[in-house]
Formats: structure tokens, C-alpha cells, sequence
């Protein structure tokens, strides 16, 4: 069911990111991002993302540049502007 409300919202909003459209800021980074950056976001293959990081410092723009458009050997992401969005706000609340 999961997979078929995905595949529906690729078709409807051109967004095929493996996501559920509602999926919450958390679920995204696990889904997306914990691989590299690991599940708590101090990091991996990529740098750390959690509190204290350069990431942490740098401003929204920075990180919805970097998750869209990619950042050296980092994949760009087909996210939709609200699963943007609560990426973002997960990003920000990370201890
Ligand atoms: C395939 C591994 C991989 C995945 C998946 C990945 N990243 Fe990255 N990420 C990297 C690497 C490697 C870098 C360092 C890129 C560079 O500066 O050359 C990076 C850099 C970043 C940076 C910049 C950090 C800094 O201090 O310069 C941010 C922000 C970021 N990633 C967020 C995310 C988010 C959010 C996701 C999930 C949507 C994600 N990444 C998924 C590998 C990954």
C-alpha cells in the first residue's frame, strides 16, 4: 500500500524520491540520509550533520542547496518542497 501511494505520488507530482509524500522529517533522514551520515547524524561517508556541525552553522539555504542539488560524491534529491521543508526542521532539531 505504501509502495503503491508512493509509486502514485511520482506519477502526480513528478517527486520519485522513495518517500512518502507525508513521511515526517525524521523518516526522510533515516530513509535518505542515515546511510551516510548515520542514523544519529554525526556522521559517516558524509561529514556530521547534528549539533556543533559545520552543517549545523551554515544557513537554511545551504542545506536545501546541498540535499537538491547534491555536494561532491553526495546524490542530489527529488524531494517535494514540504518533505524540504521538514527535512530541514528535523535537520535543526538534532541534539
Ligand atoms: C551516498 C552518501 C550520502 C547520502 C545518501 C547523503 N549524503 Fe550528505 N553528504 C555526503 C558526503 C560525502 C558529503 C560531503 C560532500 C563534500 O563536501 O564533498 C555530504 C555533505 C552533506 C552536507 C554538507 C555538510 C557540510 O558541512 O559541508 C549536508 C548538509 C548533507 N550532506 C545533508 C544530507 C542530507 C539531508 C541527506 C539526505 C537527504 C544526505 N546528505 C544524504 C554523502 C551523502
Amino acid at each position: 500500500m505504501r509502495l503503491l501511494m508512493v509509486l502514485a505520488s511520482c506519477l502526480l507530482l513528478a517527486a520519485c524520491n522513495g518517500v512518502a509524500e507525508d513521511a515526517s522529517g525524521a523518516e526522510i533522514f533515516e530513509h535518505s540520509c542515515a546511510s551516510c551520515h548515520s542514523q544519529d547524524a554525526s556522521g559517516g561517508v558524509g561529514p556530521p550533520l547534528n549539533a556543533g556541525s559545520n552543517a549545523s552553522e551554515q544557513p537554511d539555504s545551504f542545506l536545501t542547496e546541498t540535499i537538491t542539488r547534491g555536494r561532491g560524491s553526495m546524490p542530489a534529491f527529488d524531494f517535494t518542497e514540504e518533505q524540504l521543508q521538514r527535512l530541514v526542521e528535523h535537520l535543526r532539531s538534532l541534539p
